[in-house]
């Protein structure tokens, strides 16, 4: 679903992403973590089309977006990508339903049809009695269900999320995170989630450990057996000053 190939960014003399490699698999609902500033939000761009890498292939979808022009980039996000972000980012003066049609339209569906969709997945989140409420009328939590069928409408390759439920309580939080899974077993939906959330991370199928632009490898240490004795006391460091 989506090959990373060696990817390089900076900002100026800032090397933010150093050769990043990653292979993510329909269904995978992966997260990505580290520590703030390192790189995760311009990785999730870079995957989502919205920045270009320095070097390296972004391939989502079997197609390698390096090679589209920034117009048939713009066509291909709103077909293949879905964006969810910290604050829902719904338009103030639309209701939840039309926020939710806005990128179908934009695909080239009627308005029937991007209706019929909309009330589909208004459903499906427990939202049908909100479809006609502008987003000042929702609850933090209803709003990021909208803002999660807004980036479903035009059925995605991936959902790329960064820090989704950031901003929200712990039920609503945790409701959020739920729908992710319930939207993963029932309709094979990718996710890539950027999240501080470290209960989140631990259900995820994966996490990516992010960390001074690299993917970090966890180190799992091999003590030879000679080594074991519970006399032993010399520390890594300390053998390796010598
Ligand atoms: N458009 C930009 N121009 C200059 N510097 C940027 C830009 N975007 C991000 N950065 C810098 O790149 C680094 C990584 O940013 P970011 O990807 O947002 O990190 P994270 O999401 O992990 O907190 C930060 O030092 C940030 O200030
Ligand atoms: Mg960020």
């Amino acid at each position: 679903m989506i090959d990373i190939k060696n990817i390089t960014k900076s900002f100026g003399l800032l090397k933010v992403l150093k050769g990043i490699d990653l292979h993510i698999d329909k269904g995978e609902v992966v997260s990505i973590v580290g520590p703030s500033g390192a790189g995760k939000t311009t990785l999730l761009q870079i995957i989502g089309t919205l920045d270009r890498p320095d070097s390296g292939e972004v391939i989502v979808d079997g197609i390698d977006t390096n090679r589209l022009s920034t117009k048939k980039l713009s066509d291909f996000r709103i077909l293949h990508i879905g964006f969810v972000f910290q604050f829902h980012q719904l338009l103030p003066e639309f209701t939840a339903i039309e926020n939710i049609m806005i990128p179908a339209y934009i695909a080239g569906l009627s308005q029937k049809q991007a209706r019929k969709r909309a009330e589909e997945l208004l459903d499906f989140m427990g939202l049908a009695d909100r479809a006609t409420h502008k987003p000042n009328e929702l609850s933090g939590g209803e709003k990021q269900r909208v803002a999660v069928a807004r980036a479903l409408v035009n059925n995605p390759a991936v959902i790329l999320a960064d820090e989704p439920s950031g901003s929200l309580d712990t039920k609503n939080k945790e409701e959020l995170h739920q729908l992710f899974f319930d939207l993963r077993d029932k309709f094979g939906q990718t996710f890539v989630i950027v999240t501080h959330d470290e209960g989140l991370a631990s259900i995820t199928d994966r996490t990516i450990h992010l960390r001074d632009g690299l993917i970090e490898t966890p180190i799992i240490p091999q003590i030879p057996e000679e080594e074991c004795s519970p006399l032993e006391t010399t520390t890594p460091s300390e053998s390796s000053s010598l």
